[in-house]
């Protein structure tokens, strides 16, 4: 029994005001937090202090008899109606609210629901649980120890591995690095950290008791799929359902999966018959919601004497904490991670990962990353540095070596994929041109001399984005295609709307572009909308820089299947046939007589008004793009650093990021991706660790420990750019959010490590902190 006190059931009355005010808050764009229906009450999620423990009691009595608590929702309650676990977005499962015992600092133990957040906050202290600390596992490489504790006795497996997964060849591979005249390995750390959107998770969930209509304004990434995953746990018939992803705070894939708190919100509402609102707090996103990476990888390359690239050997230990709620297509437990051959061409290739449970909070997600590719890109790209030592080379020159030539696009890798097309050179020579290479390579021998420290980074990465093909990629077996539908008014204004979602990207500016390009209606007479499943098709959603490569192909098919029947309507209109009509954006007119046209404008007007005999009235239509094969982005990022030899203390003097995303959409939009995918580079490289101490306490829970670069910290990026168009999609254009997330770690751990390998350094582990620099220099005695 759900423990509440005098549900409430709304009127006709005010069901009909709430919708009203839906439709304005929607319309005006407001965020979740700005979302404040009549009745509407507080949820305040309470969490464990312990990372492992059993739960022995909870006692709510205190909390109830507070003035203004509604309802104190447990475990138990939600075991009754078979919603204290929930499916997870990677065949697993996970705990809403827990039953018999917590796995991670900061687990949902109960939600408290009260008519104001502050009373809400105030019970949870009086919520009085009582909890058994179990031994704790927070390092991944002791989960598989046979003494180790077993951490998801709900599997009824004696163990923490998740899962092993491999591809390649391992025979060649091994065989080739046993030949090799050289080899060259790197452990690699790519540590916890997580995207940390400025506005933190959150939903208010309305459920009309009148309609049996639930609406969920939600900081949703894929409103469609989550909408249909709260019909099937749910049981609340889809139709009845709506979900609205408002303007969003940034989302960088944290927003992806679905969280207790939402649960618990519409568990609340459809019991009390209000809107119940849930917004988290900085500390709750960052302890309890989706982290990302934490793979601790060994890459070892087998090269020949001259430098040649033969065979790349990748093992990982995957740390998914409690449960494996990575969110990725289903058939990939390592998501892309197999692109770490990168832009090299390789004969043969092997790589493996293995998955563990520990302690922590659950998640995986591809933070401003297509799905495992930001790992990828940073291991392939420290070995390559790894080499370069090894073999006393320019990491420039040993690279341009090796890089997959432009000749051979389509190109297929050892691991399995078809990359569309490259020319990896161009953007490396633009780069180097661009930073004035050999003079920085000069400066820093000379500074050598001096006992300075200088280095120059490089990061040559291969991205991977777009999922992907209907053939091999879903998420919980829904195809991940997406779609456009466009309408043109009679006076040849249009609305277009996708089943993605925009969360500062600029979709409202460059999808609109992309109509005006086919149809030569102007951008600005074009309205977008995005995030309401009421009136969007259905679509996977915005992450992993699938927005342009899959929605933005379904943009181009639809104005195009517009154009088909604008040509017919021109023709009825010019009384000419189809065949003598040629098209400029914006008209047809007739072969040889351009005088003779009609604008796009005079067609859509026709279109209503004077059709051809036969022809269905209205000129709109929808596209389901499924795209033939991803799209692969790369680029080469060169960064430069001075280091304080006293202090440790690094400062990035230049970067120079020269991106190629084929055909570019607005220019000024992906300038204003790459900067931020930079700083976000930035703060991973330098700052950002979500850590954890012996006992599972999270260490990096807050803006004072877990650090965001400021204006202060974040150089100026210079950019650059060369275009080679993706053969396959509609528009030639590749994903590009991305891109500056996943190339740049590399080149800042690449440029501290140069600036130290004179002295023997080989590796640093990100983040790279001058604590960390510090000392080494005192180890090699050039500080004391
Ligand atoms: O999926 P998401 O929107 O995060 O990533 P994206 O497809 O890489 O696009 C990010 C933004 O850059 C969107 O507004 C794109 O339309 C724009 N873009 C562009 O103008 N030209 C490209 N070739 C790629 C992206």
């Amino acid at each position: 029994m759900m423990h509440q006190t005098s549900p409430e059931i709304g009127g006709m009355g005010h069901s009909i005001k709430r919708k009203e005010d839906a439709r304005l808050i929607q319309g005006k764009g407001h965020y979740v937090d700005d979302v404040h229906l009549p009745r509407m009450v507080h949820g305040h999620m309470i969490r464990s202090p312990y990372a492992h423990a059993r739960l022995k009691s909870i006692n709510i009595e205190a909390a109830m008899k507070l003035p203004g608590v509604l309802a104190v929702i447990t475990g138990a309650d939600l075991a009754k109606a078979n919603l204290a676990w929930m499916p997870t977005l990677f065949h697993d499962k996970q705990m809403v609210l827990a039953t018999d015992k917590v796995l991670f600092q900061a687990q949902e133990v109960a939600f408290v629901v009260a008519e104001d957040r502050y009373t809400a906050a105030d019970a949870a202290e009086l919520v009085a649980v009582e909890y058994e600390e179990l031994p704790v596992l927070v390092d991944p490489h002791k989960a598989l120890d046979p003494g180790a504790p077993i951490l998801r006795e709900d599997r009824g497996e004696k163990t923490n591995h998740i899962f092993h997964w491999e591809v390649g060849d391992e025979q060649a591979t091994q065989k080739t690095l046993q030949d090799a005249p050289v080899r060259a390995k790197v452990d690699a750390v790519f540590q916890r950290c997580h995207p940390a959107p400025l506005e933190t998770c959150g939903c208010v969930a309305d459920y009309d008791p009148i309609m049996k209509h639930l609406t969920v304004w939600l900081t949703s990434q894929a409103p469609h799929a989550h909408r249909t995953l709260f019909a099937i746990v749910g049981g609340i018939p889809e139709q009845n359902i709506r979900v609205i992803s408002p303007d969003i705070g940034g989302g960088f894939g944290n927003k992806v999966p679905i969280y207790p708190g939402y649960v618990c919100a519409v568990v609340a509402s459809l019991t009390l018959g209000r809107p119940v609102k849930w917004i988290e707090t900085r500390s709750e996103n960052l302890q309890s919601t989706g982290f990302a990476r934490d793979y601790h990888m060994t890459a070892e390359i087998a090269a020949d004497k001259d430098g040649t690239v033969k065979a790349l050997s990748v093992k990982t230990l995957a740390d998914h904490g409690a449960f494996n709620a990575a969110a990725q297509p289903s058939k990939f437990p390592a998501g892309l991670f197999s692109i770490c051959t990168g832009s090299y061409d390789f004969a043969n290739s092997f790589c493996e990962v293995d998955g563990v449970y520990t302690n922590k909070a659950p998640g995986g997600i591809a933070y401003r990353c297509s799905f495992r590719v930001t790992e990828a890109a940073y291991l392939i790209e420290r070995a390559m540095d790894v080499l370069a030592m090894e073999l006393k080379t320019d990491p420039a020159e040993l690279r341009l070596k090796n890089f997959i030539p432009p000749d051979k696009f389509p190109y297929k890798s050892p691991l399995g994929w078809s990359y569309d097309s490259g020319d990896y050179p161009a953007a490396m020579n633009k780069a180097l041109e661009m930073v004035g290479y050999r003079e920085l390579r000069k400066e820093q021998e000379e500074k050598r001399k001096k006992g300075e420290l200088m280095g120059v980074g490089i990061s040559s990465f291969t991205e991977i984005v777009g999922a992907g093909p209907g053939h091999t990629f879903d998420i919980v077996g829904i195809k991940m295609f997406d779609s456009c539908e466009i309408r043109i008014h009679p006076t040849g204004k249009a609305i277009a709307r996708l089943g993605t979602k925009s969360q500062g990207q600029g979709h409202e500016t460059t999808f609109p572009q992309i109509i005006a390009q086919e149809l030569g209606i102007p951008a600005s007479d074009i309205t977008l909308e995005e995030g309401d499943t009421d009136t969007a098709p259905y679509g996977l959603g915005t992450y992993a820089s699938r927005s342009t490569p899959v929605a933005g192909g379904a943009t181009a098919i639809a104005a195009r299947k517009i154009r088909d029947k604008a040509k017919k309507i021109a023709a009825h209109l010019l009384e000419v046939s189809e065949a003598d009509l040629e098209w400029e954006p914006g008209k047809f007119y007739v072969k040889g007589a351009p005088s003779k046209a009609k604008t796009i404008q005079e067609i859509a007007f026709a279109a209503y008004t004077n059709l051809p005999p036969g022809m269905e009235a209205g000129l709109e239509a929808v596209d389901y793009y499924d795209p033939p094969n991803l799209t692969f982005p790369f680029g080469t990022y060169i960064c430069v650093v001075d280091i304080d030899k006293g202090t440790g203390e690094i400062r990035v003097r230049r970067f120079v990021a020269v991106d190629d995303c084929g055909n570019i959409i607005n220019p000024m939009i992906v300038e204003g991706q790459i900067h931020g995918g930079l700083t976000e580079g930035l703060g991973i490289a330098f700052m950002q660790l979500i850590s954890y101490d012996e006992n599972g306490n999270v260490q990096g829970g807050n803006f004072m420990d877990y650090l965001v670069p400021t204006a202060v910290e974040t150089p100026h990026w210079e950019t650059g750019k060369t275009c080679t168009p993706s053969p396959h999609h509609p528009i030639g254009a590749k994903g590009v959010g991305e891109s500056p997330n996943v190339g740049s770690p590399a080149a800042f751990v690449n440029a501290v490590v140069d600036a130290l390998s004179h002295l023997g350094v080989r590796h640093i582990d990100m983040p790279v902190t001058p604590w960390k620099v510090w000392q080494i220099l005192k180890e090699k005695g050039i500080t004391s």
